[in-house]
């Protein structure tokens, strides 16, 4: 079974679009997501450019600020800080990666935590982990809920996650974790990598590295979820999954593209949907 990130990410923002149309009336106002971009990174800008037709298709409000890459970090800072206390904003979202010169942890850190669409302020970080309401990073939220609607079992299974960033890795093991699944985390130094990964009936895989995971190193059966976006020296998108050769071997795959990168889209808007309603209802 191919996993179809691209509708299920359809559903997810019609049903978005109307709660949205309803919460307008009722509250006098649509929610408000603003983007900030530094620089011209073409995958990056072409991810925004995704997330901004994604704030207009459910009907919210919001705006592309485009930082030239030169850009002073004390810059970066006011224009967050001026979005915090700015009322009709209810969420803000800084595209990653920044330039060097820029502390990357210290953007994160002045985002209001209740603005936070991302979810990558340490007070939403420490609140997943300990079970408190907040908000969840966009692609491990995506993931959770293409697992959902594939009517994957978790409960009981074993689950490797192949890597271990604080954007996916981390935050989905610990969302697999709360599902009852049995949870591995290995990485790009893992020993035996085919071995570990052989053991999944879940696997995910967000390492970075293009078609590290080949047919042989997957369970037959076994639901594979398939994070990576990378683009080939002839300008292919090819995931960290060798789609051809795991695909014939797994129970069900996600493509790429049209997986888990759709996914991550709605859940911003889901994330930003929240973010209004917590302020709306507060
Ligand atoms: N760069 C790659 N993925 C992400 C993401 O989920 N959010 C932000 N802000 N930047 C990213």
């Amino acid at each position: 079974m191919i996993i179809d990130g691209k509708q299920i990410a359809q559903q997810e923002k019609e049903a978005i679009r109307e709660q949205v149309a309803a919460l307008a009336k009722q509250y006098g106002r649509k929610p408000c997501l603003d983007v900030i971009i530094v620089g011209e990174n073409p995958a990056s800008l072409s991810y925004v450019r995704s997330k901004i037709k994604a704030t207009e298709y459910c009907g919210f409000e919001g705006e592309l600020i485009q930082l030239p890459e030169a850009v002073s970090e004390e810059e970066l800072l006011r224009v967050i800080r001026e979005r915090n206390e700015n009322e009709a904003v209810d969420g803000i979202l800084v595209q990653l990666p920044l330039p060097k010169h820029i502390n990357e942890q210290r953007v994160i850190e002045a985002i209001a935590p209740e603005k936070d669409v991302d979810g990558f302020h340490p007070t939403n970080v420490a609140k997943l982990w300990l079970n408190q309401q907040c908000i969840v990073p966009c692609t491990p939220l995506g993931i959770m809920a293409l697992l959902e609607k594939s009517n994957t079992v978790l409960e009981g299974r074993h689950a490797v996650v192949v890597g271990r960033s604080n954007i996916v890795g981390k935050p989905v093991a610990k969302l697999l974790l709360d599902k009852q699944c049995t949870v591995t985390i290995a990485h790009s130094r893992t020993a035996d990598l085919g071995e570990v990964c052989r053991e999944a009936d879940i696997l995910v895989v967000a390492v970075g590295r293009p078609q590290m995971i080949t047919g042989e190193m997957v369970k037959p059966g076994a639901t594979v979820i398939d994070v990576g976006i990378n683009r080939t020296a002839d300008g292919k998108l090819v995931g960290d999954v060798d789609y051809e050769s795991v695909a014939p071997v797994a129970g069900a795959i996600t493509p790429v593209p049209g997986g888990v990168g759709p996914m991550t889209i709605a859940m911003l808007m889901y994330n930003t949907l929240q973010c209004y309603n917590q302020r709306m209802t507060n």
